[in-house]
């Protein structure tokens, strides 16, 4: 679509308010379309409707400002209303692990389930003109594989309550792959869009919906790269589904493989930095994601690689390759710890600042976040740990018990014998190293969980470096 041609305009629904609703609805809206986010928590909508964001995420405050005053976007805890009005509702609840590993998807049921009630209660499927419209239902939220069929079912057992057997929908299946922290960019500049459905009709709906960013016709302030089409990937439901289990899945392997190999760096002496620079450049292998250091987190990684080795485990399937790269993910925490003690002997009476505590930088989610094992593990072990981040310490407070959280970087290092930079946020890696130093008890071990901060620099600064796979 050229720039300045008609843009089919669509009233979009998205049920859940959280990190990937209100960016979806954000950047639905900007691109043209009328959205109403639902969420059920009515706290977090009223400070929605105020412009009061209940997450951090970079831009996405002025987006939502935006689009709710020139209005585009709206915020309710009214689902049946949300419903009725919709031609595309999104499912972007959670779906948090099960003590078995496996999804967990009662959220995902209680809004399919209230779908078919609010459709037999609306007498659905005619739209303005009277013509034959189904509801296009679509699972945003990430699901393991044969979800698509199972929300049809419970939408179909929500309209036989709402005393309908005959409401018209479609269950499309439309994973999300943008990043915590860049989530606004990735929205609206996705490397691709995946589409699974059973029907024509549906996926043409959602080829429209998704036009503007697919031909990148919308209008940007600081349009960040050239204009591309961006690929757009059809398939059945079930590959969908299964496509982002494997893309995260990959993703935390790739990282788990260079652990291993900085490791094996550590003990052979080699520098695992220049490893990863030497094996990066080659195309098949490609420089992303081969960090070293303390590992994968986070509200996505952890969860959907157990989800796929539970759908594994129930075909009977032994996933060894994906029970490794938990496995040595799970052993790099603990690596933190033997860090310490190398230098520090025992741990009991010690002080330990955190340095960075979200999972990630540019985000304050702390969702397994590996500052919250290291955290405990200190504490267990009799050290004092004080913890720092430049937006997470709020929420790092309430569910941190063992952690003393501090709001300035300098006051957690002071009268510390150890730091360890857990999150490379980058006022972490500019700090004065000299400054440091001063604050510091000997012997001022530093350790450097993401291999983000120049070993020599940290050394001249009279500091002791240790840091992952660097000889
Ligand atoms: N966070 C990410 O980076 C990311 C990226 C890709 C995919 N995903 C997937 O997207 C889904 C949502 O993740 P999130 O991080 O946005 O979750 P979140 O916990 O931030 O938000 C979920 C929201 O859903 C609301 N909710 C739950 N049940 C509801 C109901 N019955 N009715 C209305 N609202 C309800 C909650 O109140 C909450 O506000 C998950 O399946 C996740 O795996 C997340």
């Amino acid at each position: 679509m050229e720039m300045g041609s008609v843009l089919e305009e669509f009233n979009v629904g998205v049920v859940g308010a959280g990190y990937v609703g209100i960016v979806t609805g954000a950047c639905l809206a900007q691109i043209g379309h009328r959205v109403t986010c639902v969420d059920r928590d009515a706290g977090r909508v009223a400070d929605l409707e105020e412009g009061r964001m209940p997450i951090f995420e970079p831009g996405l405050e002025e987006l939502v400002v935006r689009n709710v005053r020139q209005g585009q976007l709206r915020f309710t805890t009214d689902l049946p209303e949300v419903v009725r009005e919709a031609d595309i509702l999104f499912i972007a609840v959670d779906t948090p692990q099960r003590g078995d590993g496996s999804a967990d998807l009662s959220s995902v049921g209680k809004v399919a389930r209230a779908i078919g009630r609010a459709l037999a209660e609306a007498s659905p499927g005619a739209d303005k003109t009277g013509r034959e419209r189904p509801l296009v239902v679509v699972n945003k939220s990430t699901v393991p594989v044969g979800s698509g069929d199972y929300v049809s079912m419970l939408i179909k057992e929500g309209a036989t309550e709402g005393g309908s057997s005959g409401v018209s929908y479609r269950v499309v299946s439309n994973p999300e792959f943008l990043r915590e922290g860049s989530a606004v960019y990735d929205c609206l500049f996705p490397d691709r869009i995946v589409l699974g459905a059973e029907r024509r009709d549906a996926l043409d709906t959602m080829r429209a919906l998704y036009e503007p960013i697919i031909e990148q016709s919308f209008p940007t302030q600081a349009d960040p790269r050239p204009k591309v089409t961006v690929p757009f990937v059809t398939t059945d439901l079930v590959s969908a589904e299964m496509i982002k289990y494997a893309a995260n899945a990959f993703l935390a392997t790739k990282i788990s493989f260079i652990n291993e190999i900085a490791t094996i760096c550590e003990l052979v002496g080699a520098d695992v930095s220049s490893v990863a620079h030497g094996i990066g450049l080659d195309e098949r292998i490609g420089s992303r994601f081969l960090s070293a250091g303390i590992g994968w987190g986070g509200s996505c990684f952890p969860k959907d690689v157990a989800a796929l080795r539970a759908v594994a485990r129930e075909y009977d399937h032994e996933p060894v390759l994906l029970d490794a790269t938990v496995a040595v993910n799970e052993r790099q925490s603990k690596r933190v710890i033997s860090k310490l003690q190398r230098d520090l002997h025992t741990l009991k009476g010690k002080r330990v600042a955190l340095l960075g505590l979200a999972f990630k930088p540019n985000t304050d989610d702390l969702r397994e976040a590996p500052s919250l094992e290291i955290a405990h593990a200190l504490d267990q072990r009799g050290a004092r740990a004080a913890g720092y981040d430049p937006v997470a310490g709020k929420k790092a407070q309430n569910l941190l018990p063992d952690l003393k959280v501090v709001f300035d970087p300098y006051e957690a290092l002071a009268g510390a014998h150890a730091a360890v930079l857990v999150t490379e946020w980058e006022e972490l890696r500019a700090l004065d190293l000299e400054r440091v130093a001063s604050l510091m008890e000997s012997p001022k071990l530093l350790v450097d969980g993401r291999n983000a901060l120049d070993p020599r620099a940290v050394h001249d600064a009279g500091l002791l470096y240790r840091g992952f796979g660097r000889g």
